[in-house]
């Protein structure tokens, strides 16, 4: 039942396990994870995704990136170490949520391509799946829904992804959204994308 990890760790078997769950949920579970910029859209469209699937009996659980940083992160700032144990917790938590049977959708910027693969590597290639919600920085900037560009601008924040931090767009996303698009276009396109996988 046991196996031994290291230094007297050993791995307890469980009985009920992922595959009984997804069946008794009667879908498989996946990671979504929505990457871009602050303002990009990505909490939005999780969001709004989110109340679909939940409308469409999947079980779901969005983790936000802003949400998160207000409890199990709230330790962390924005220097790229503590970004990369941010991300590692939330994967974390979602490769957790993953073995419950959810359907788990994370929106976090994730703002490097090592960001994204540990990531991946911790939940697993095949349960992840990478959305870029591609935004033009102007655009975000313009939006701007917590005056946070308008608060770098003054002086008052650094280490700024987009500004002076930098984001490395994913180089082949599962699925790439242009962020400036119809919310119902965007949502449509995802859920096309995951008719083929859920069941
Ligand atoms: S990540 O880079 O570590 O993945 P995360 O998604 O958790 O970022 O948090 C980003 C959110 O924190 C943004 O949506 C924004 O509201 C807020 N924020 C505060 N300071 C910064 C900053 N310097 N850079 C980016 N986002 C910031």
């Amino acid at each position: 039942m046991n196996f031994q990890i290291e230094n007297n760790i050993f791995w307890q078997k469980k009985f009920i396990n992922k595959n009984l769950r997804e069946k008794k949920n009667k879908h498989v579970s996946l990671v979504l994870w929505f990457t871009g910029l602050s303002g990009s859209g990505k909490s939005t469209i999780s969001n709004y995704l989110e109340k679909k699937l939940y409308n469409l009996k999947f079980n779901t659980y969005l983790l936000d990136g802003d949400n998160i940083r207000t409890g199990l992160c709230k330790d962390l700032s924005f220097c790229s170490k503590d970004r990369l144990e941010n991300i590692r917790r939330i994967a974390e938590v979602s490769k957790l949520m993953l073995d419950a049977g959810l359907l788990v959708l994370t929106s976090v910027i994730s703002p490097n391509n090592s960001h994204r693969n540990l990531a991946k590597d911790i939940i697993g290639r095949k349960n992840f799946i990478e959305i870029f919600v591609d935004t033009p920085i102007e655009i975000c900037e313009k939006r701007d829904p917590k005056k946070l560009y308008k608060k770098y601008r003054m002086g008052k924040i650094k280490n700024f992804t987009g500004l002076d931090s930098k984001y490395e767009n994913p180089k082949n996303p599962d699925i790439h959204i242009n962020g400036t698009e119809d919310l119902n276009n965007i949502i449509d396109k995802i859920i096309i994308f995951l008719k083929k996988k859920l069941v």
